[in-house]
């Protein structure tokens, strides 16, 4: 037996609503994989929406082409062997169930903060706006979001701290043997 370490490819799939933490959490355990020597990628709607989508706007039918068109691309990394972080409001159901269905080793993180923490943080200042009708289809407030039934994961955003929740996502990690136990007392 070589002891060399052949990783495993899996889609850590984080959905929640906008604010709900889903890139603040990605990139942080994106950091900590790297600091471990896996090859991961991150792909993200605030990104992924200024290149590979970026003539996608938010009616039902272009969320559902932003999600298959990065199910495209998490397909061919996760079966080959890469840690793929998606962080996507995806809000419906079924398409998330697509997703699940196409991908390597699909972990659904739901990253959870109550609709008030969320506004109330308007990181981007969309909130404000949404509440003013100055967006039409604005997730959680014009248009809908459907929590997960059965996640794998669920991060409280607004209880927990940005290590608590990378924590829990390394020991789901760790526990599936998707990626190796990290040594202890570092
Ligand atoms: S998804 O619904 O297609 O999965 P995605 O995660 O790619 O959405 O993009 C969401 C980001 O787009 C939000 O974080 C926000 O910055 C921006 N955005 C702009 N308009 C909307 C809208 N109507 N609803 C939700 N997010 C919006």
């Amino acid at each position: 037996m070589s002891n060399h370490y052949e990783q495993q490819g899996f889609t850590l799939w984080f959905t929640g609503l906008s604010g709900a933490g889903k890139t603040t959490v990605a990139t942080a355990l994106e950091k900590e994989l790297r600091a471990r020597g896996l090859k991961v990628e991150r792909l993200d709607g605030d990104t992924v929406r200024k290149s590979l989508t970026r003539d996608l706007g938010f009616s039902k039918e272009d969320r559902d082409k932003n999600i298959e068109r990065v199910t495209f691309v998490a397909k061919l990394l996760s079966r080959n062997g890469v840690a793929v972080l998606a962080a996507f409001i995806s809000p419906y159901r079924a398409t998330r169930a697509m997703v699940r269905a196409e991908t390597t080793n699909f972990i659904e993180v739901y990253v959870h903060a109550p609709l008030e923490v969320c506004a109330q943080r308007d990181v981007k200042g969309l909130y404000a706006k949404a509440f003013a009708g100055e967006i039409p289809d604005f997730t959680g407030v014009s248009d809908p979001y459907e929590e997960p039934e059965n996640p794998e994961i669920v991060l409280h955003t607004h209880l927990e701290t940005v290590e608590e929740s990378v924590a829990k996502c390394l020991t789901y990690l760790e526990e599936h043997g998707f990626i190796p136990v990290a040594e202890t007392a570092r």
